[in-house]
């Protein structure tokens, strides 16, 4: 019973802190590092940190040579910057901490079932080019706004 009760109260620790947060509050902080910006949203867009842990953003920034089959090597200074920055904003909600496999926004439960209607070739569209570029088809990402209502999917 005890057990029953804290599921559900994990449960809303995240969709009821996370999701209800992006529709007063956008996710992405109002002041946003420069550098995170210009280094770290070149091939995709800047992610919030929120939407991963501060475990999973050290990982990220201790293997940027080997970064998900590219390179994104940074400066020593920059790339310190930029860890730093992110250890102050990454989430600290409880199911963020747990399950974010390779350390992916995208592997995350809550991601897969916010996601689940949407069919498998769709991601494959050369309009999206897969599940880790959020602005196509939220049209706010860049400011770290997911609401429903902002969401078009392209042809
Ligand atoms: C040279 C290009 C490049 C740069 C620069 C780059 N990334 Fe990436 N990043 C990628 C690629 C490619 C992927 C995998 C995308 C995919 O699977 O569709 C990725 C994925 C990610 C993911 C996981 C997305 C998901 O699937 O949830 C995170 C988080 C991430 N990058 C953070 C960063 C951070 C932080 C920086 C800056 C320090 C950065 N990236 C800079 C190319 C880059
Ligand atoms: C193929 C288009 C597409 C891509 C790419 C995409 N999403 Fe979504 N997202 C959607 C749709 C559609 C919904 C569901 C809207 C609904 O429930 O009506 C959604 C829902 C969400 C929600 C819940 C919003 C709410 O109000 O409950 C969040 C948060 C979210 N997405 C974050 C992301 C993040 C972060 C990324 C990138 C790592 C991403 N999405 C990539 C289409 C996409």
């Amino acid at each position: 019973m005890k057990a029953y009760f804290l599921k559900i109260a994990s449960a809303c620790l995240v969709s009821c802190t996370v999701f209800s947060a992006s529709a007063d509050r956008p996710l992405m902080p109002a002041k946003v590092l420069p550098a995170y910006q210009t280094e770290c949203a070149s091939c995709h867009m800047a992610y919030p940190p929120a939407l991963l842990s501060k475990p999973a953003w050290q990982k990220i920034m201790s293997g940027l040579d080997k970064h998900y089959g590219t390179d994104a090597s940074l400066d020593g200074p920059t790339q310190k910057q930029i860890g730093v920055w992110l250890q102050a904003q990454g989430g600290t909600y409880k199911r963020v901490e747990t399950s974010s496999p390779e350390e992916r926004i995208t592997s995350t439960q809550w991601f897969e079932k916010k996601h689940r209607s949407i069919d498998k070739n769709v991601w494959l569209r050369k309009s999206i080019k897969g599940k880790a570029q959020c602005q196509a088809c939220h049209t706010s990402a860049d400011i770290g706004d997911f609401e429903d209502d902002r969401v078009r999917i392209p042809l």
